[in-house]
């Protein structure tokens, strides 16, 4: 009995601890809060730092762990995946859990999981790859355990086409995915291992590759993944488990065995606000139902027998309310193959194919469909299941205190929000069968219309049909009966049936309807059914694309693997937030101001259980004296760090609330009550339309980055035969979603020193931001930045803000202090691409030529300047990609309250593309001609390019656009295509598709850099660069460079040299003026650093070389390097590259077509194909180029197509989340995927003759937005839509990003409505 606690509940017994087993360790764990997550444990309390912390709800599988259960009646291990951030530790009571290290690791060697996805270029920041081998592996296991037949040896039992689903609830912003779907195919029983792209084991092009080549794997995975000890355990305490009394812990962990001790519990003196009843925990990862405050105790309910019972009747089988979604889908599937009628498990067949597309395989194997149910009862959640169990018409049983009530779901559903009082027992699905007495057939039908098609998105519209069909002989008509249209929508209360809609059908249609026409007719039902039926496909997806290597400068423009990639799979490689804690180390999470322009009057915190954990609050009050309120700055201002005395934007900093743990912190955070004050202020400025030009509120442009206007574009407008007057396209903005968030620990030194370790792209300049804030000499401040998971321009300058922060409070508490921002935090914080607004006015001749474009460019850069200025030259650099005769415009870069704008991949050039490609779209469609004849008519000449690219146009023989593109659309049979995308949508009423390639030109400018080259007296090498790792493979090209140029005085050469280099963390004080890591060119720029160190160190050894070899002919390396150290040679090298100031700068080429599918009803879009080629002029490592190309330009179509940056009135983020927020997954990705990366030889001046990848090939998803826009054009020929009452269909806007719900508007659906009205009529009267 717990002496400790004051409860009335007689029987209790106290569980003070948790036993499990994490990578075959045994753990046992007392005293621990029990609103503990899973992954919070592993990560603070052990030497575990695998699984990572991406969201914290459930949606986006960088935590994802294996959990094996023990079954000690039946002797059988059950393994699932598990989101471990939403899971509480006290549930893993007797579990076994697995990370990546557990595995395999650096020690005791990797695991072919790891190995393979290091060896298929599977990892870039590799913060994401600990999840996707934990779903790969677990996946891997349970088709072994399948009755399948046994695989070749070395392969898994799992099936090519299950590959994509294995880890279809991860996200990568890095890679794009298909390099994964490869290293996870490897393994498939039935691959043709010829179709792997890219890798390691043996070269593209060998015949025949064979398993033997691939890491080897041992079916069944070769881990032991329930330690026998934990099962003697397990069976040891059994006695103890089914002791009578209520379990429960000394911290609050109650877990009733029994419905009676449930309410014992609840009408106890325990039960209060501040306890939480939970089964799988996961409706805290659900923004709108996540908790809000701390809870003191948890009554666990999922061990209670009658909520697990699962019984199977005649009529149909009950399902306890605590089972899993994922053992549910089991349930139904076993079902399916137990009924024998034709028709009969269609019902249940179609529940367990829509149940899973709910929510993601590691949520499913946790969450209950009970919680989901309950959730949907008690809040307006659009559960999918609430809706198509409604349709399938469950019953629920319900116990109300003394009482069981079964009702219907129905009636439940609209029963007042229950509360604790009631407890969902079980649901009861019946089993609906035709009745072949009556020739009656049973109609199923479940729909979802989501952001994304296999899941992890919650659904716009989720709907069910059922019924019963038979033709009535007599009167040759349709006979409805039974009807149930269930339907659950976004936003609204509940799942509803359409009773009207029900009776209308069975009523009045079965009165007119011919049998032959009635599957036509049936509208919305059976309409609706056909035309969303295409969402439902599940994508199968071919691979192919070839590279071209060059040897000259071995290993350099070798594709070998990414340095240290192993140990990022393995969960070894170190981020921020994997550096041990110091002792006695706080945490903080910023609390920032939701009004856009207010003076902060007071901050306050709710009187919480969350507030108790408050340690301190830092604000702007406890910046030193001497220091300055500066969060960031850059070459054109400074930002502060809080918003002090006035807020000036929805998402600014005004101060950090410190706690003991960073759950703690954010937990706390949430509890802030600010009053504002708006008198005397003038309203804010929120849109950079209207509201930015009325006030003239701009940032200066300094001339010398005003791009230049081109040749005389009123002449061109009078020479035009035609003219489209100015016309207006949008793009929103795009939050980068580096799958780890901002982060910094900072760590006091003596004598005011801070050693600050960031997750920066820019350290250098961290350091003097953290440094002015504090007052201090730069020298006092140490940033160091080994890794970085993820940046995409957003670790620039906005990670300064974390990095100051965390110093400030570190300086003023004088203990280490660490922040790692939520996600959703970090999303309403850090701002993201710049909104453009762009109107252009264009004159063009009959053939398509453009003779002049004028453009008034509005963009809204925030509150601060940040790198905005730049903006305005990217945009029009990527414009100039044609020959528009003439092109002038006018270009605001306006001031607003907003969070700042900063770059992103491809900044202002993602932008400039799509407009400059709008206004070649528009020209094609007033000529009613093919967009792409008129894109070739305006394609520069190699005059023309020097015109508009004077500084960066180059040699004659490098402009090599003309010839990517004629080989595009040779390649891709662009125009066979063409042509049968007509013939496609001359065939389909519903379906459209398009096609639409873009050309594409980067105008590129590297930076200096500096590098430094030790050789150790073993002969290993040390190289330290400016530039950081943030994935896009920097270290592994300086990795190569160094081998290279050393490798001249190897006998063996450059690639015996590999594995002596290794590369270190960017140190500011150790090496200085690190500079920006941007731009693509940091690689280039550093490579170019190290090739000059290696140089200095060549010079010096040569002549030792000779002289040894004077003595022996092999003179081997660690020789020569003992030989040196000994003649007191200095073996460690430094340079400061600076790029060459003539032809400096330089122009990428390539071009991208994407074919698309939409469906006119739904708007859901299919991406049928994507090919790409792409000039790197000499890659400096073929697989990391082509790594950067296809993940940009999967990213890229989240910018153009997927994502959606909403913000409300006040100019907040509000889409902040991985719920409302949708990167790309690996189920959107085009079906098939060629990318080409090109070497096209010598090119004077660049580093050994290499060209950026990073960020060009973003710009070419606009493909995919121009595509769409073709297919939306067929549609609305077809249906002859108009937005402007007067002018051609062929002409609208069509904004970015354009998500499934604007092509369903462009698409016209309200006029379908009314197509299919009069269709219905006609029918009417026609059967009357
Ligand atoms: C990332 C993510 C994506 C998702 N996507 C989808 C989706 O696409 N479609 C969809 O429909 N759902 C989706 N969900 C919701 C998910 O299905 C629910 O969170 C889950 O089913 C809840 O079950 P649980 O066991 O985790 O409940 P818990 O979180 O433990 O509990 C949820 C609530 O229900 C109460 N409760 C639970 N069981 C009972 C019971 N038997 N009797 C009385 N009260 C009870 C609890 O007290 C609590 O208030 C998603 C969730 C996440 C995290
Ligand atoms: S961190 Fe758990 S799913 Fe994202
Ligand atoms: S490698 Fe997947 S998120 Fe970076």
């Amino acid at each position: 009995m717990a002496a400790a606690m004051t409860t009335p509940v007689e029987k209790e017994v106290v569980v003070d601890r948790v036993v499990f087993a994490l990578n075959g360790q045994r753990y046992e764990v007392a005293g621990v809060d029990p609103s503990t997550r899973l992954l919070e444990f592993i990560r603070t309390q052990t030497p575990f730092k695998g699984p990572k912390l991406g969201c914290g709800e459930g949606g986006c599988g960088a935590c994802v762990v294996l959990i094996a259960k023990y079954n000690p009646k039946t002797d059988e291990v059950t393994e699932f995946t598990a989101s471990s951030c939403l899971t509480l530790l006290y549930t893993i009571n007797f579990c076994s859990v697995i990370t990546t290290e557990g595995l395999g690791n650096s020690q005791d060697g990797f695991h072919a999981v790891q190995e393979r996805m290091s060896g298929f270029h599977a990892s870039q920041c590799g913060f994401c790859t600990p999840g996707m081998c934990m779903s790969i592996f677990t996946s891997l296991i349970n088709a072994d355990k399948s009755k399948r037949p046994e695989p070749p040896k070395g392969f898994s039992k799992l099936k090519v086409s299950e590959a994509k689903k294995a880890f279809s609830g991860n996200l990568c912003r890095c890679t794009g995915y298909r390099p994964i779907v490869d290293a996870c195919k490897s393994f498939a029983s039935d691959v043709d291992l010829e179709d792997l792209g890219l890798n390691i084991f043996w070269k593209k092009g060998d015949r025949n590759p064979d398993v033997s080549e691939l890491p080897s794997y041992t079916l069944g995975g070769g881990v032991c993944t329930f330690p026998d000890f934990l099962k003697t355990e397990l069976k040891s305490s059994l006695d103890h488990l089914n002791n009578p009394c209520i379990a429960a812990s000394r911290e609050g962990w109650y877990h009733p065995r029994s419905i009676k001790e449930y309410y014992e519990l609840i009408n106890s003196c325990l039960f209060s606000d501040s306890v939480k009843v939970v089964v799988g925990n996961t409706s805290s990862g659900v923004p709108g139902y996540k908790d809000q405050d701390l809870y003191s105790k948890y009554i666990d309910i999922g061990g209670i027998p009658e909520l697990s019972n699962i019984v199977r009747r005649e009529s149909g089988f009950e399902i306890g309310a605590a089972t899993s979604i994922s053992r549910t889908i089991e349930i139904l599937e076993e079902e399916c193959e137990s009924i024998s009628s034709p028709n009969g498990s269609v019902v249940f067949r179609k529940l367990a194919n829509h149940m899973s597309k709910v929510a993601t395989p590691f949520v499913r194997n946790t969450a209950s469909i009970g919680g989901n149910i309950v959730l949907a009862q008690r809040f307006p959640f659009p559960s999918d299941i609430a809706t198509i169990l409604l349709g399938a018409g469950v019953t629920v049983c319900l116990q109300v205190v003394a009482e069981r009530r079964q009702i219907t779901l129905e009636e439940f559903l609209e029963q007042p929000p229950i509360d604790s009082t009631t407890l969902l027992l079980s649901i009861f699905i019946p089993h609906w069968i035709p009745d072949s007495g009556t020739n009656t057939s049973l109609l199923f039908e479940t729909y979802r219309a989501a952001p994304r098609p296999l899941g992890n998105a919650v659904s716009y519209v989720n709907c069910a049909f059922l019924g019963h069909a038979s033709v009535d002989e007599q009167s040759d008509s349709l006979v409805l009966s039974n009807l149930r249209l269930a339907f659950g929508a976004y936003g609204t209360e509940h799942a509803i049936r359409a009773k009207k809609v029900e009776e209308f059908l069975t009523v009045s249609y079965l009165r007119f309807l011919k049998a032959s026409q009635s599957l036509e007719s049936l509208w919305p039902v059976v309409l609706l059914i056909q035309q969303i039926q295409m969402m439902s496909a599940i994508c199968h997806y071919q691979r192919d694309r070839e590279t071209f290597s060059s040897d000259d400068y071995k290993p350099v423009g070798e594709p070998i693997k990414k340095y240290g990639v192993e140990l990022q799979a393995s969960g070894e490689a170190v981020y921020v937030d994997d550096i041990p804690a110091p002792k006695n180390c706080l945490y903080g999470e910023f609390i920032y101001s939701t009004q856009p322009l207010a003076y902060v009057k007071s901050i306050k915190f709710k009187s919480s259980l969350a507030s108790e954990k408050i340690i301190s609050f830092v604000s702007a009050k406890d910046i030193p004296s001497g220091g300055q309120n500066i969060g960031s700055s850059f070459l054109f201002g400074d930002e502060p760090l809080f918003g002090d005395p006035i807020a000036e934007y929805a998402g600014q900093a005004l101060g950090i609330v410190i706690a003991e743990t960073q759950r703690y912190a954010d937990m706390a955070a949430k509890q802030v009550i600010i009053e504002y004050d708006t008198e005397d202020l003038s309203p804010p400025i929120i849109t950079h339309g209207e509201q930015a030009v009325e006030k003239s509120s701009y940032f200066d442009v300094p001339p010398e980055l005003y791009p230049k206007e081109v040749g005389d574009v009123s002449k061109g407008m009078a020479e035009a035969d035609h003219k489209i007057p100015s016309t207006e396209v949008k793009l929103a903005s795009e939050y980068h979603f580096y799958m780890e968030t901002q982060t910094a620990l900072a760590v006091p030194d003596e004598d005011k020193t801070l050693v600050v370790y960031s997750s920066s792209q820019y350290p250098e300049l961290a350091q003097s931001v953290i440094a002015r804030c504090l007052g201090i000499p730069f020298s006092n401040v140490r940033v160091i930045t080994r890794r970085v998971g993820g940046g995409f321009g957003g670790k620039a300058f906005r990670s300064f803000q974390v990095a100051t922060a965390a110093a400030l409070c570190a300086y003023k508490l004088r203990r280490p202090v660490r922040m790692y921002l939520n996600r959703n935090t970090d999303m309403v914080m850090i701002g993201g691409r710049h909104p453009v607004k762009a109107h252009y006015s264009v004159g063009f001749n009959s053939d398509g030529k453009i003779t002049a474009l004028h453009l008034d460019l509005l963009i809204n850069a925030g509150i601060s300047p940040d790198a905005s200025p730049y903006i305005p030259g990217y945009i029009i650099s990527s414009i100039k990609k044609y020959n528009w005769g003439a092109l002038s415009f006018d270009i605001k870069l306006c001031k607003t309250n907003n969070s700042s704008k900063s770059v992103m991949r491809a900044p202002g050039d993602a932008q400039g593309s799509l407009i400059a490609d709008a206004v070649i779209e528009h020209v094609a469609s007033v000529l009613s001609v093919d967009a792409n004849s008129v894109r070739e008519k305006n394609f520069h000449t190699y005059c023309t390019l020097q015109l508009f690219y004077p500084d960066s146009a180059g040699e004659a023989s490098t402009y090599t656009l003309h010839s990517i593109f004629d080989r595009l659309v040779s390649t891709s049979s662009y125009l066979d295509r063409a042509e049968s995308i007509k013939e496609f949508n001359s065939n389909n009423k519903w379906r459209k598709r398009g096609i639409s390639c873009v050309p594409l030109i980067f105008n590129v400018e590297p930076r200096a850099a500096p590098g430094r080259v030790s050789v150790l007296n073993d002969g290993s090498i040390v190289v330290e660069v400016g530039g950081i790792e943030i994935g896009q493979g920097l270290w592994t090209k300086v990795q190569q460079m160094t081998a290279f140029a050393l490798g001249k005085l190897w006998p063996d050469g450059g690639e015996s040299l590999l594995e002596r280099v290794r590369v270190l963390q960017a140190d500011t004080l150790n090496l200085i003026q690190g500079g920006l890591t941007s731009s693509s060119t940091s690689s280039e720029s550093s490579c170019a650093a190290t090739l000059q160190a290696c140089n200095m160190l060549f010079d010096r050894l040569k002549p030792v070389l000779d002289r040894l070899q004077q003595q022996s002919e092999n003179v081997s390396w660690d020789t020569l390097i003992s030989q040196a150290s000994n003649d007191n040679v200095n073996l460690s090298a430094s340079a400061y590259w600076v790029p060459g100031q003539v032809s400096n700068k330089y122009l990428n080429y390539g071009a991208g077509i994407s074919e698309v599918e939409i469906d006119l009803l739904t708007g859901a879009i299919t991406l049928i194909r994507g090919d790409l080629v792409y000039d790197c002029g000499r890659s400096l490592n073929p697989a990391v180029d082509l790594g950067q190309i296809e993940g940009s330009f999967i990213q890229g179509i989240g910018f153009f197509v997927y994502e959606e940056y909403i913000t409300n009135s006040d100019g907040l983020m509000i889409s902040n989340s991985t719920w409302d927020y949708k990167i790309p997954t690996v189920d959107i990705i085009p079906k098939q995927f060629n990318a080409e990366v090109l070497n096209t030889g010598y090119h004077k001046n660049r580093v050994l003759s290499s060209k950026a990848s990073g960020e060009p090939a973003l710009v070419l998803a606009s493909s995919v937005h121009c595509a769409l826009r073709e297919a939306i054009r067929a549609a609305r020929l077809e249906f002859a839509i108009s937005t402007v009452s007067g002018r051609s269909p062929l002409e609208f806007q069509m904004d970015v990003p354009a998500p499934m719900t604007l092509v369903k508007e462009l698409c016209g659906l309200d006029i379908v409505e009314k197509y299919l009205e009069c269709l219905s009529t006609c029918e009417r009267a026609a059967g009357a």
